[in-house]
């Protein structure tokens, strides 16, 4: 019979567990449509007496994840721990150097040190997969280095954080503010474990980040992305997008442009009717356009235990047929780096702005967009009941560094309280 692939699966969290129920459930398939047996060989997690819901009776444990990673008797090593260092970064170097392939699902271990692990494996002459980590289920980095590879990539974009995306839905079907939405996510186990990496943009852009090396050639540049998080967006921003025709979504955008790489990942005002305006709930989509293909748009599950450990398993099956495919889609020593736009595209803006309620409050906040070169499209003051009230401007198209200008003088003068919320009005 044709050899088995042997897997070796660090992590039996919701992914690893995930993974063992297909290998387990689906062997046939795998089977027929591999052309040969994938079979667990041995397993690895915290807590060897937990019930995880699956029978690991056949497999063998191992406490320490780079042992696991150094058997002899596994060809592929799946990491499913996480964290970008520890663990996960030293059990991956020792499959590499031990001549293993890896399939992981850790976006952030490879958006930080991608580059580094990819001329490992390469030297090694074996390869990283990791369609898991971004997007979950969508076959994302598939769709890039495959489907995709006859064209040049001019841009991609994309909701990437499920978290993120439920919390901005739910604010507008419940009427609910964000402290209320973000306390239901973490009854309902959606939040990492530090909470920050979603709310804060940081588990999108680490997703971006892996995108944007493969469409670009570029070597992940985490440290290059633009990044804002969802806690500053109201109800009022909410209602104020809809009144307008848009919804917000934290989106991330990846584009080559003449004055060098985009990558921003920032709560943005996209058309309401847009594929990406009426995207619900922890739902996904990233969109990549291409000189030859245009425009793709792909929707899915963005997490969970049978969406990621899909695309884990998609991974595994290449492995199993002999795919080899570079890490980033190209040899990893002709990844060059990423040149960060120093200014970005100009777009239109969304300003929500406190200002306390006295004469002349208005006009200077007309005088400090004008001063730092930023022209009104629309400005509106609303109902108020406290001391300060808030207005809404639209601004004309302006660059973020242009924009910057202004909220700094907004900052400085004694007419606007608390912060001023700045939206970029998307094209999509
Ligand atoms: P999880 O449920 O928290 O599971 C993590 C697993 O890793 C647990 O089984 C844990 O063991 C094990 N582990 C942690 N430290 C270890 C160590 N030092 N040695 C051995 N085992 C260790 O995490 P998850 O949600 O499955 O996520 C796994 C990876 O997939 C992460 O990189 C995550 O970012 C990525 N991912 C997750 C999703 C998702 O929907 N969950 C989606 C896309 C990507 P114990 O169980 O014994 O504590
Ligand atoms: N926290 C992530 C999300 C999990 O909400 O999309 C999948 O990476």
């Amino acid at each position: 019979m044709t050899q088995a692939l042997r897997l070796g699966i660090a992590g039996l969290g919701t992914v690893g567990v995930g993974v063992v129920k297909i290998v387990r459930q689906h062997a046939d398939l795998l089977q027929a449509r591999t052309g040969r047996p994938i079979e667990i060989t041995a397993v690895s997690a915290r807590d060897a007496s937990k019930d995880r819901g699956v029978n690991l009776s056949g497999y063998a444990w191992e406490t320490d994840p780079v042992a696991l990673a150094q058997r002899d008797d596994i060809d592929v090593y799946v990491e499913l721990m996480g964290g970008e260092n520890g663990p996960a970064k030293a059990s991956v170097e020792a499959a590499l150097a031990s001549g293993k392939d890896v399939v992981t699902a850790n976006k952030a271990l490879l958006a930080i040190h991608g580059q580094e692990l990819a001329e490992k494996a390469e030297a090694a002459g074996r390869v990283i997969r990791f369609e898991a980590a971004v997007a979950g289920g969508i076959p994302v980095i598939k769709s890039l280095t495959e489907g995709l590879a006859g064209n040049e990539i001019t841009r991609v974009m994309g909701v990437m954080n499920g978290t993120c995306n439920y919390i901005l839905t739910r604010m507008q079907s419940q009427e609910l503010g964000y402290n209320a939405l973000f306390e239901e996510c973490a009854q309902l186990g959606y939040l990492e474990a530090d909470p920050n990496l979603d709310v804060g943009g940081i588990d999108a852009a680490h997703k971006l980040a892996l995108l944007s090396s493969i469409a670009f050639g570029t070597k992940p540049n985490f440290d290059g992305i633009e990044i804002e998080g969802i806690q500053q967006i109201s109800l009022d921003d909410i209602h104020q997008a809809d009144d307008m025709g848009y919804r917000i979504k934290l989106l991330g955008v990846a584009q080559k442009t003449a004055r060098g790489l985009v990558q921003r990942m920032q709560p943005c005002l996209v058309p309401s009717g847009s594929a990406l305006g009426q995207l619900e709930g922890g739902t996904n989509m990233v969109v990549i356009e291409g000189d030859a293909v245009e425009q793709v748009v792909l929707r899915g599950p963005g997490a969970g235990e049978g969406p990621t450990a899909s695309a884990v398993m998609g991974d595994v099956c290449d492995l199993a047929r002999g795919l080899q495919i570079p890490t980033f889609g190209r040899p990893a020593t002709s990844l060059q780096d990423a040149a960060p736009a120093i200014t970005g595209l100009p777009a239109p803006y969304y300003l929500r702005l406190a200002l306390f309620d006295k004469p002349g409050a208005l006009a200077k906040v007309a005088a400090i967009l004008g001063d730092a070169g930023v022209s009104i499209d629309r400005m509106r003051q609303y109902g108020h009941s406290d001391s300060t009230a808030p207005v809404l401007i639209v601004t004309h198209k302006t660059t973020r560094a242009t924009l910057d200008v202004a909220l700094d003088g907004f900052r400085d003068t004694d007419v606007v309280s608390g912060e001023p919320v700045a939206l970029r009005i998307e094209e999509v």
